[in-house]
């Protein structure tokens, strides 16, 4: 409740800054957690007056405004200076009006400096901010950044040791907004407060797990920074690879962030690491062509007509330990496929062996939908109605009201909070980052390796044919369901 701090926000005049961040410090403002004692000044290149700046805030909360006269005062609330982030003397310029706004608000010295910048900007503004004095270790002060967090083990590397050496592991918030998603934290909710679960969540029980996350957009106005990243970096080595450790950890010890960061990272580290040889049989890409409405990836703006950057990328992880041992998790990401949906199915064994019936037994499959539905269903085999004795597999559905209510909060909004409130649960940490690097680098160099070219998948597809294949040659398929709840009432 009313928070006392000073933002400092390096690419306030981007996009990232205008769709997440002010409406989701609106929300907050709008629940008190900030009220008479936040200050925040914006920076970028663009010599913006405060009145400006004021105004791109109002229109960046339009839709969650309900009184002007609170979306003007929350407004009020905003400075804007500008800046070059190369350049020595502007800290100067940066520092004196923190000074002044740390006064005025009594913000007691707290400071959070948001990051919405390319990340080659993150050392060189660590750097200044400590030589230019504006870190003066008198209230918490912390730093938040936005993926992505290096290109490779090598420059996250760097990265992150030239942030070390101003702040802490502890001062360091590292972005990854599906950590804030309602549903991703649920997972552990799932896992470990249901015994029927927590007991067959193992090699014993379980067949295989797969996590898909289809989006329907294209790459959109992103091609230049998508091009020299694709799927694998995008989405597989940040998110994908979040949600995987939350599924296959060890339950912690206590649920706090030092236990659930310490089992995160052992199940990461038991993820086996393939030679080259083996990411080749194990991951598959592709990329989109046109469809019916879309144009092909390789048109797209800002993208090489010869791109051989994946817009999909799926793969099989094995994780040497002892619960996990010879169960695949098989992972996919892409762009323009069927529909939105990020899921989760824990495929479950079907026991054929004991088998009372003629009829094949359906496999229990478990499925988490983290969004744009979100919610629960496990499928279990029921008897259909009527004469005579056949099996029919049910769902079992639960689907969180909280969206549809309106009061479940952004993603970036909890981020947000959890930042100001020292918390860390909710982020990636060096060492899972470090270990996600390790993981996808061989994938990258093996396929920067292959002279084959990229495998394509019409716009609109659940991906390119390898992506079947591959779960097709361990006798398995994606337990893919279309959403109904979302397309009957989305
Ligand atoms: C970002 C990726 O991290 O996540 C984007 O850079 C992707 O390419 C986005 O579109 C998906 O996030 P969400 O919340 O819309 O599913």
């Amino acid at each position: 409740m009313n928070k006392k701090v000073l933002f400092t926000i390096f690419g306030a005049s981007g996009d990232l800054a205008k769709r997440k961040l002010y409406p989701s410090l609106f929300r907050l403002y709008k629940k008190g957690e900030l009220a008479d004692n936040f200050a925040v000044i914006g920076t970028a290149r663009r010599p913006w007056e405060n009145d400006y700046f004021r105004e791109i805030v109002l229109d960046s909360i339009k839709e969650l405004m309900v009184s002007k006269t609170e979306a003007e005062s929350f407004a009020s609330h905003f400075y804007y200076q500008s800046h070059d982030v190369n350049d020595s003397s502007h800290y100067d310029n940066l520092k004196v009006l923190g000074d002044k706004l740390k006064a005025q608000y009594q913000t007691e010295g707290n400071q959070v400096f948001f990051l919405a910048m390319a990340p080659q900007f993150f050392g060189i503004i660590a750097e200044h901010l400590q030589s230019e004095g504006i870190l003066t270790g008198q209230g918490f002060e912390r730093i938040v950044i936005e993926k992505p967090f290096g290109t490779s083990f090598k420059t996250a590397k760097e990265l992150n040791d030239s942030l070390r050496k101003v702040f802490t592991e502890e001062q360091i918030f590292r972005i990854d907004h599906y950590l804030g998603k309602e549903m991703i934290q649920s997972v552990s909710a799932v896992r470990f407060a249901n015994p029927i679960f927590e007991a067959l969540w193992n090699k014993r029980h379980i067949e295989n797990v797969q996590i898909t996350f289809a989006e329907s957009l294209g790459v959109e106005e992103r091609g230049g920074y998508y091009d020299t990243s694709g799927a694998l970096k995008d989405m597989i080595q940040n998110h994908v690879l979040q949600v995987l450790s939350l599924l296959a950890m060890e339950q912690p010890a206590v649920f706090d962030e030092a236990h659930i960061v310490e089992e995160k990272v052992k199940a990461l580290k038991a993820i086996r690491k393939y030679s080259h040889e083996e990411a080749l049989e194990n991951f598959v890409r592709g990329q989109y062509t046109d469809g019916e409405h879309f144009i092909a990836y390789n048109k797209e703006d800002n993208v090489s007509p010869e791109s051989q950057t994946e817009t999909f990328a799926a793969g099989k992880f094995m994780i040497d330990n002892e619960r996990w041992e010879g169960v695949p998790f098989y992972v996919r990401s892409g762009k323009r496929m069927t529909e939105k949906g990020t899921r989760i199915n824990v495929v479950f064994k079907a026991d054929s062996a004991s088998n009372l019936f003629t009829d094949k037994l359906t496999q229990n499959v478990l499925t988490i939908y983290i969004q744009p539905t979100e919610g629960f269903s496990l499928t279990v085999n029921g008897k259909q109605a009527g004469q005579g004795f056949a099996l029919d597999p049910v769902r079992l559905s639960f689907r969180h009201d909280a969206e549809f209510m309106g009061n479940s909060p952004e993603a970036y909004e909890k981020l947000f909070l959890d930042a100001l409130n020292g918390h860390g649960t909710n982020f990636s940490h060096w060492e899972e980052a470090a270990r996600a690097w390790e993981l996808i680098d061989v994938v990258r160099e093996a396929w920067d390796n292959d002279k084959e070219p990229i495998p394509t998948y019409p716009a609109r597809s659940m991906g390119p044919e390898c992506a079947f294949d591959l779960l097709a040659k361990d006798g398995h398929d994606w337990a893919w369901k279309p959403d109904l709840w979302y397309k009957e009432h989305g």
